[in-house]
């Protein structure tokens, strides 16, 4: 092997800098379980960004003669792979909409189109203003095979909000026609379901993109959440096994290998995404997602009945906050209106309280509590905080019209015949 450097080694901890086709032309057959890679992506641009501090700059190249010349390129290093992996080996070809046809038709080519296993779309929230088309929000990684005899860990994730809690609880079979019924038994009781281990993993992942905060961030252009490699490493490899990333960039495959217990072989062009690899590798920093720890409905948690009475109104519910329940859409010099609605067992003090300190984080001019008791505060309340306005909810005025009117009626004014 000539034209590379060997960085790093030890206990297969491997980190070549050189092009990973001749690097990969230096190691054994069948000796590596588990292949990420993550390619430039045809996207015809220079990647480049700073690192936090912005004392470095990292960029890659990803410009192209043309579709064939990408498609030799990516041939001739996946060829290699499949020499590489072990019989019970699989490969994870990263791509987007840009050569996911590409890389598809060339993994076929060399994998075999039995072989073929998943495409996983990688799901993230991103918002962008993105031009007259739709916001990209997934990746794709298409998922091969050596042989039929891969290894493969099946792991469960939780059951959907919409899943009928007997669907969990009762045992299910088929009928004569293989419709799925819940399984009886001979007294044509419903029998229990055996353990409970919830629902295989499927092939859409919505895992965070990196935000430009988050701790594992370096810097480095188009850097893939350790998270996603956690999935990845976890689903095709055991303990002791060993990855090989060709186009490590920053070292995520790394990092994600190491902190799983694998050996690695991480390989890239660039000096400045091996030096990065390794500074990673010092220091193991990962960004633990509290959307995936907590589930995404933990999120939703704004209060369906405050909702209910501000129907009709032009805003957006505001989850996570415990201060405010919606937004107006429109802003009011500039600047968010938040509203909240009394709660039944909050006095109107306490209600204003929230909603101020709230509305004060958000730089409000102005916000709306709408009251819906007339629970009273143990002393007399007043208002100081000018930017909070009270309004009555329907219910409450209503209430107090009726009460008003009655009062009225018995002194002989009778207010509804009035405005009636
Ligand atoms: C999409 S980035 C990888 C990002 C990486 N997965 C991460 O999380 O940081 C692609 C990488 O491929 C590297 N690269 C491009 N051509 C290469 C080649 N022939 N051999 C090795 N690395 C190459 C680039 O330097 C770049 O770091």
């Amino acid at each position: 092997m000539s034209g590379f450097h060997k960085r790093r080694s030890s206990k297969m901890q491997e980190i070549y800098h050189g092009d990973c086709l001749e690097i990969m032309k230096g190691l054994k057959d069948n000796s590596v379980d588990m292949i990420y890679l993550d390619p430039p992506f045809f996207t015809n641009k220079k990647h480049s960004l700073s690192s936090k501090d912005r004392k470095s700059h990292y960029s890659f190249n990803d410009i192209w003669d043309s579709h064939k010349s990408y498609a030799e390129f990516i041939l001739a290093r996946l060829i290699e792979g499949k020499r590489i992996l072990k019989d019970t080996g699989s490969i994870f070809i990263h791509c987007d909409k840009c050569a996911n046809h590409i890389l598809r038709f060339v993994g076929e080519e060399v994998f075999g189109e039995e072989n073929f296993l998943s495409e996983i779309i990688w799901f993230y929230k991103r918002w962008s203003n993105s031009s007259n088309n739709l916001t990209p929000n997934h990746q794709n990684i298409l998922f091969f095979s050596k042989t039929k005899e891969y290894t493969f860990n099946k792991i469960y994730t939780e059951y959907s909000e919409t899943t009928n809690i007997d669907q969990i609880l009762q045992k299910r079979s088929r009928d004569i026609h293989g419709k799925a019924i819940y399984a009886r038994d001979v007294d044509g009781s419903i029998i229990s379901s055996d353990e409970k281990k919830g629902v295989p993993l499927n092939d859409v992942w919505e895992i965070p993109f990196l935000n430009p905060k988050a701790k594992e961030r370096t810097g480095y252009p188009t850097q893939k959440p350790i998270l996603l490699l956690d999935r990845i490493i976890e689903i095709s490899t055991n303990e002791g096994d060993i990855v090989l990333d060709p186009f490590c960039g920053s070292g995520t495959t790394l990092v994600a290998a190491k902190l799983k217990d694998r050996k690695f072989v991480g390989i890239d062009i660039s000096k400045d995404a091996v030096d990065l690899t390794e500074s990673r590798l010092e220091t193991l920093v990962k960004t633990e997602s509290a959307l995936l720890n907590k589930g995404r409905l933990s999120y939703i948690n704004a209060d369906e009945k405050s909702l209910a009475i501000l129907s009709g109104l032009d805003i957006l519910p505001v989850h996570r906050n415990a201060g405010i329940d919606a937004i107006l859409k429109r802003n009011y010099l500039s600047k968010p209106v938040p509203i909240r609605v009394q709660r039944e067992y909050e006095t109107l003090s306490e209600a204003v309280g929230k909603l101020s300190i709230a509305a004060k984080r958000k730089s409000a001019e102005i916000a709306f509590l709408v009251a819906i008791n007339t629970v009273q505060d143990l002393f007399d309340f007043k208002i100081d905080d000018c930017i909070i306005k009270v309004i009555n909810s329907p219910a409450l005025e209503i209430n107090a019209t009726i009460e008003q009117s009655l009062v009225n009626k018995l002194l002989n004014t009778d207010i509804l015949t009035r405005t009636g």
